[in-house]
């Protein structure tokens, strides 16, 4: 049982729940019956009041008829998730054949400040309890005087920003939670020195502690305070306090570290950097500075980014959680896409009468990979044409699953070839012809129609797999003469498609006749038909063995 002297708890009107913290566990979810969270609810309105049975009935069970008794057992399991004893009641009490009165303290989540409940496009929120839980350990560690970031990285709408809001939604249950965020823009933010900071300032500044975050600004970051005049009217004393020019970057980092470190001092304080990729190097500065300093400040730095958009192996952001992380001063979690499991689950909805069929299922992991932003865009896409129903539980298909609109969605196509159009010359030959080899290609068969030798065909296939950008290796192939080779896949049917789908005739049909040409040059007669097969394997586009 709960130790009662220690947990309390909110009520969380938005996900019918109970959030419990003590001082060992902050944002536990307490879930309860519908019934059991309605009589709760009724309680704490009401709190301090004697309600009596027939009263409780009328309003949890509005127009049904039903005995007393029913209440007691709601009672029961609200006592167990209060940890509460009928005996010496810390929330509970029952008057004896008459009712019961809340005598206890219940904050309720929707009242807390600066945090909107998370909207999730797609329904519900699958697959990432785990990840959900390390945040929640690693903001623990914060609470009791760890400073400390964590980096999460992966692929465009993977859901890294939905991430933090759910783990944000569960750590506002602690009485002071602080957080400020900021995002860093493509093209204007590496212009423009500490962007973010700066974003994450000015939300501070409008928060509900306003007053305390002017003050702390005006005194401990005075060069800060002079670039933010709608939020801080600044005096001459605090403009003359300004450094001179060469010290002044190093000058404002010290001055943001001490700020957010006071900030942090007697409350946790999550400072979210959004899209790092597009970090300017002064914010780079600013984060190494922050989390080397030993302070016990309650700071939990969290920074997203997306290793396909870091340029270059040497961009400096690689540098600095490699080096954080060897001085035990970050974490980093890479979000893959989700699992099938979780697909499901969000097709599924919270519908327990009518499962989704793993057929379904099946066609909506291979043509999106897992990434929930490609589902909600295909998903879209196929409800417009009338072949998907969203209900309020999850997705459905309305007509047979071989008539389901096959075509990539034109925004998710945009999407894509933003990517494609930002690729090199070389690059881009090469992803050409592997979409006509399938889903999955190789070297060997592949890197002649590319134009390219094998070595370095694999060169920028293994650059690519590295980000888990657009491809990953797959496994080791055998040839006839005993060679081998990686093969790599496509991370989603929906980049094999639209590169596909992009090509001129001439030339699809001479990477065609060139991967053929090369399948009969390595394998025997009677390999052929196999290899084709297994180049194509869950390929969206039989075609392309036909010319074998
Ligand atoms: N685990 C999840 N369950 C349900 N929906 C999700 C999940 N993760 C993400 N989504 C949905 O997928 C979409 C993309 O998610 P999100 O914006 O978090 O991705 P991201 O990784 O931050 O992308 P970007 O790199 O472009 O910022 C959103 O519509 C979000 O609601
Ligand atoms: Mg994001």
């Amino acid at each position: 049982m709960i130790d009662v002297e220690e947990a309390s708890f909110r009520i969380d009107h938005l996900n019918y729940c109970l959030w419990r913290s003590s001082a060992t566990d902050v944002g536990h979810r307490v879930d309860l019956t519908p019934k059991a969270f309605d009589v709760l609810r009724y309680l704490v309105e009401n709190s301090g009041r004697l309600v009596i049975h027939e009263e409780l009935l009328e309003a949890v069970w509005r127009d049904v008829h039903v005995q007393p008794e029913v209440l007691k057992s709601h009672i029961l399991a609200l006592r167990n998730a209060l940890g509460d004893k009928s005996s010496s009641p810390r929330f509970i009490e029952t008057h004896r054949g008459r009712g019961y009165r809340f005598i206890g303290t219940m904050d309720t989540l929707a009242d807390l400040p600066n945090l909107p409940p998370a909207v999730l496009d797609l329904g519900v929120f699958a697959g990432r309890a785990a990840a959900v839980r390390e945040l929640s350990a690693l903001f623990q560690r914060v609470v009791s005087g760890q400073p400390w970031a964590l980096f999460i990285s992966g692929e465009s709408g993977v859901g890294k920003t939905t991430l933090i809001e759910q783990f944000l939604s569960q750590a506002r249950c602690h009485p002071d939670l602080a957080m400020a965020q900021g995002h860093c823009i493509e093209g204007f933010a590496g212009a423009e020195p500490y962007y973010p900071i700066l974003g994450a300032l000015r939300g501070l500044c409008d928060g509900v502690d306003r007053a305390k975050v002017v003050r702390a600004l005006s005194e401990l970051a005075p060069s800060w305070a002079v670039q933010m005049p709608e939020q801080v009217s600044t005096g001459p004393r605090t403009a003359s306090r300004q450094p001179a020019s060469a010290d002044l970057r190093s000058g404002m980092v010290r001055e943001a570290c001490n700020l957010f470190e006071m900030l942090a001092a007697d409350r946790p304080l999550v400072l979210v950097l959004e899209d790092l990729h597009w970090a300017d190097f002064a914010t780079i500065d600013f984060m190494s500075a922050v989390c080397r300093r030993r302070s016990s400040a309650r700071l939990m730095l969290i920074g997203t980014y997306r290793p396909e958009d870091l340029d270059t192996a040497r961009h400096p952001l690689k540098q600095l959680t490699h080096d954080l992380a060897l001085r035990r001063v970050c974490s980093e979690m890479e979000l893959a896409p989700l699992s099938a499991a979780a697909v499901s689950e969000l097709l599924n909805g919270n519908a327990e009468d009518e499962p989704v069929s793993s057929e379904f299922t099946e066609i909506i992991m291979e043509r999106t990979g897992g990434n929930p932003l490609f589902m909600r865009v295909t998903l879209d896409y196929l409800v417009e044409r009338g072949d998907v129903s969203r209900r309020a539980h999850g997705w459905r298909p309305l007509v047979p699953l071989n008539k389901l609109a096959s075509e990539t969605p034109p925004t998710l196509a945009r999407l894509i070839e933003a990517k494609i159009e930002a690729m090199t010359d070389v690059q881009r030959r090469l992803f050409e012809a592997a979409s006509v080899a399938g889903l999955r290609f190789d070297p060997a068969t592949t890197a002649r129609a590319a134009g390219l030798d094998e070595e370095s065909f694999e060169a920028i296939c293994e650059d690519f797999s590295r980000n888990a950008t657009i491809i990953r290796r797959d496994q080791l192939v055998v040839l006839p003469d005993g060679d081998l080779v990686r093969a790599y896949s496509f991370n989603h049917a929906i980049y094999r498609q639209v590169l596909y789908d992009r090509l001129g005739h001439s030339r699809r049909t001479h990477l065609h006749r060139a991967i053929a040409q090369r399948i009969e040059e390595i394998y025997r007669p009677d390999q052929r038909t196999s290899v084709a097969v297994r180049l194509a394997q869950r390929s969206a586009c039989p075609r392309v063995i036909c010319s074998v």
